[in-house]
């Protein structure tokens, strides 16, 4: 497949990329329930020719471009929900759902996946094998990746290999129109916890008779955070926020209990494991040795989204040939920010790449999730391009592969 071809055929595509971006961007909607923008999804893909599933993790749509000679399947992925933000940004396209905001660029992941769709679709004869495009909800929360996993997403045909995409400035060194790669660890898990310290109440002026969760509260704080500075191997990053902290309700009283509750972030699943187990040593330790009792909890989230160093290897290389060299970088270091793209990847090899969607000289600079957030429009084709050649070059060389192996 001639990867120059296919580059222009992505910007020819651009306009049309572009307004599903608007239609989308004007009905966000939250969550697992996504009914508008998923028969949005399921209508553009139908009227492609692309068979589809729908009713995936409730509001799931998958589609399937069958190539006309048989192989794997390579899978790409794109996430489809928004935040309950009122939109501030002015634009003509803005959203039409008081209190709900394409504000993270799910609206342009659709888009630009639809795009690699029609891409894909149109070389359907050249496919050595087959492509899912998973369209998914519920990234923001509560998760849409496992549900989808649990309804089959990855089952017949079996996914091989797969590929998702974020735009914006999650990696904020990464310009506009530029694919972010990086290998290995490259987000962090998204756990929470909830620690009550439960002492005995009295009277400030007699502590003597009580048993005072907030002072035991500020010795556990510093305990917390030795495990971070002290068991944590310092080249590998790990972070223990509490966000919340709450107990007593008058200055010269001692209360019964404290709460506390806040957020690790691991890149690595054996040290996610570990400081959790170690998190609640520690509570019990010091509530007990401190005459107070505790009561502890840990919710894993996401877990730390980890690369397949052959499958980004490919997809960088695949970028580089698309875009010359200078539309490619890799980076050094993760961010500390979760994705339930990490679902995927803990089942299936894959990768996750970053498409720079800042773009200062546009006065495009506003962060994820803020009210005025938005992305430049132009790097779409690059998106839809990236995706689609990635995946078809993915199958050729698998089909080589397998073809040299069988002489
Ligand atoms: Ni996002």
């Amino acid at each position: 497949m001639n990867l120059k071809a296919l580059r222009a055929e992505a910007q020819e595509l651009q306009n049309e990329i572009v307004k599903w971006r608007r239609d989308l961007h004007q009905i966000p909607e939250l969550g697992l329930d996504l009914p508008e923008t998923s028969a949005y999804v399921e209508r553009t893909l139908k009227e492609l020719g692309i068979p589809v599933k729908t009713g995936l993790a409730k509001s799931g749509v998958v589609g399937l471009i069958a190539g006309c000679e048989p192989g794997p399947t390579f899978a790409l992925r794109a996430d489809m929900d928004a935040l309950p933000i009122q939109e501030e940004t002015g634009l003509a396209f803005a959203s039409r759902h008081p209190g709900r905001m394409h504000a993270c660029g799910h609206d342009t992941h659709t888009a630009m996946l639809l795009g690699a769709a029609k891409l894909l679709q149109a070389h359907c004869a050249e496919l050595k094998g087959n492509v899912k495009l998973i369209f998914q909800p519920a990234e923001e929360g509560p998760g849409g990746a496992e549900p989808m996993i649990r309804d089959g997403v990855l089952a017949d045909p079996p996914v091989e290999a797969i590929l998702g995409m974020h735009i914006g400035t999650i990696f904020k060194e990464v310009p506009a129109g530029v694919i972010g790669v990086g290998y290995g660890p490259l987000m962090a898990s998204l756990d929470r916890f909830y620690i009550k310290v439960i002492g005995k109440g009295g009277h400030g002026a007699m502590p003597e008779t009580t048993v005072d969760p907030v002072a035991i509260t500020g010795t556990l704080i510093g305990a917390l955070q030795q495990l971070v500075s002290r068991e944590q191997k310092p080249t590998h990053p790990l972070v223990l926020t509490i966000g919340r902290i709450q107990g007593g309700s008058a200055y010269n009283v001692i209360p019964s209990f404290v709460e506390l509750e806040g957020t690790v972030r691991a890149t690595r699943e054996d040290e996610r494991q570990s400081i959790a187990r170690r998190m609640e040593a520690v509570v019990a330790g010091i509530t007990q040795g401190l005459r107070a009792s505790y009561e502890f909890k840990y919710d894993f989230g996401y877990p730390p989204l980890v690369t397949d160093e052959g499958v980004t290897r490919h997809v960088e290389e695949t970028a580089r040939e698309l875009f010359g060299p200078e539309g490619v970088m890799t980076l050094s270091e993760p961010t500390m920010g979760g994705e339930d793209m990490a679902f995927f990847l803990e089942r299936v090899p894959g990768t996750f790449i970053f498409l720079g969607g800042a773009n200062p000289a546009k006065g495009i600079v506003r962060a994820h999730h803020s009210s005025t957030f938005d992305v430049d429009e132009a790097v779409f084709w690059r998106g839809s391009a990236a995706l689609a050649a990635s995946a078809l070059t993915w199958l050729d060389k698998n089909h080589k592969q397998r073809h040299a192996s069988r002489r």
